[in-house]
C-alpha cells in the first residue's frame, strides 16, 4: 500500500505542478463557526485537506465533525469563516455548488431513496433525458446500462439496475452510495461514518474504495470511530473536540494508540506540542 502511495504522490506533484494555484491545499477552511441558537457546534475551526489527500476526521460523538463537512458541501452556512477552494474563496451555498465544485458526499444519516430503483438513485438530480418533439422523456435504459458499468468500473457488481433499494442490505445500500459518489466525485470525496453498518468483508470494499477514489486523483475525507480502519487508508489525521481543532498529524508521526487516546482524553502527546508566539497551545 505505501509502494502505491508514493508513486500516487510523485504523479500528484507531477500534475500539480503545471497548475496555477498547485501549492494551495484542495480545501482551505478558515475560522469556521456554526451555531445552532445557543449550541455552538463549530467554535472557530481550521481545517484543511491536501491534494491527492485522505485525510481521517476524528473526534467523539458529538464533536462537530458532521457539521463540519455539513458546511463543506453546502448544508449548512457557516455562522461565520471562510472556504477556499482550489486556491480561490467559494461561497457553498448549495449542495449543488458544492457538487458543481467536485464535492460528492456519502452523508451519515442520509441513505438512498427506498423505493426507487439502483438506477434512478445512482442518477438522483441529474437523470439524462430525451426528447421527442416538446416532450421529455427519462432515457430508463441509459440510466440502467450506465449504472452497471459505472458501478463496475469502481469494482461494484450488480446483477441489474431496476431492482429497488429498499430491498437491499445496509451494506449494498451503502456499496452503491460510495460507488455513486467515486464516480460523479471529480476532486473530493466525503465519507461520514461509511463502514458504522457493515460487515468486515463490506468494510474492506469500501476502504479499498478510498483508495480508487485517491488513484483517480482526488481527496477524500474519512469520517469514522473505528481509528484501526482511518489509520489504514489515511494519510494524515484531524482530530476535533468540542467544536474546536485539538490538532492535525501525519500518520507517520502518530500511532494508533496515541490518536485513541488522544479522542478520548483530548490530550496531545508532549512531543507532538505545537507552539505559537504566546507559548503553548490551548492543548499544550
Ligand atoms: N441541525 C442541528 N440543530 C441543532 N443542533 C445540531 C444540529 N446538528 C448538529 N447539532 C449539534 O451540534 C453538535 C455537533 O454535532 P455533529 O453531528 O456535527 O457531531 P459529530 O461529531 O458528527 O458526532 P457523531 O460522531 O455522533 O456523528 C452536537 O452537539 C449536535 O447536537
Ligand atoms: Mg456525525
Amino acid at each position: 500500500m505505501s509502494e502505491n502511495g508514493s508513486a500516487q504522490t510523485e504523479a500528484a506533484v507531477a500534475q500539480s505542478n503545471g497548475a496555477a494555484s498547485a501549492d494551495s491545499p484542495l480545501v482551505d477552511m478558515i475560522n469556521i463557526h456554526k451555531y445552532f441558537g445557543s449550541v455552538q457546534a463549530l467554535r472557530g475551526l481550521d481545517f484543511r485537506v491536501n491534494r491527492q489527500e485522505i485525510v481521517g476526521l476524528l473526534g467523539d460523538n458529538g464533536a462537530g465533525k458532521s457539521t463540519l463537512i455539513k458546511v463543506l458541501t453546502g448544508f449548512h452556512t457557516p455562522t461565520r469563516g471562510q472556504i477556499f477552494f482550489d486556491g480561490d474563496e467559494v461561497e457553498i451555498d448549495s449542495p449543488t455548488r458544492a457538487r458543481e465544485l467536485g464535492i460528492e458526499t456519502v452523508y451519515q444519516d442520509l441513505a438512498l431513496v427506498p423505493l426507487m430503483s439502483i438506477a434512478r438513485n445512482f442518477w438522483l438530480g441529474q437523470e439524462p433525458t430525451y426528447q421527442i418533439g416538446p416532450l421529455k422523456f427519462l432515457d430508463q435504459k441509459l440510466m440502467e446500462e450506465s449504472t452497471i458499468d459505472a458501478l463496475a468500473d469502481v469494482g461494484i457488481h450488480i446483477r441489474t439496475a431496476d431492482e429497488t433499494v429498499g430491498t437491499m442490505s445496509g451494506g449494498e445500500r451503502q456499496s452503491i452510495a460510495i460507488g455513486r459518489a467515486v464516480y460523479f466525485g471529480k476532486r473530493l470525496l466525503i465519507l461520514d461514518e461509511p463502514t458504522s453498518a457493515l460487515s468486515v468483508g463490506e468494510t474492506q470494499k469500501v476502504l479499498d474504495y478510498t483508495f480508487a477514489a485517491k488513484d483517480k486523483g482526488m481527496s477524500v475525507i474519512f469520517i469514522t470511530h473505528n481509528i484501526s480502519q482511518v489509520h489504514e487508508v489515511a494519510d494524515r489525521f484531524t482530530i476535533i473536540e468540542h467544536g474546536r481543532k485539538l490538532g492535525d498529524f501525519t500518520k507517520d508521526e502518530v500511532s494508533q494508540q496515541e490518536v485513541a487516546n488522544m479522542i478520548v482524553s483530548g490530550v496531545v502527546p508532549e512531543r507532538l506540542r505545537l507552539f505559537d508566539e504566546d507559548g503553548k497551545k490551548e492543548n499544550a
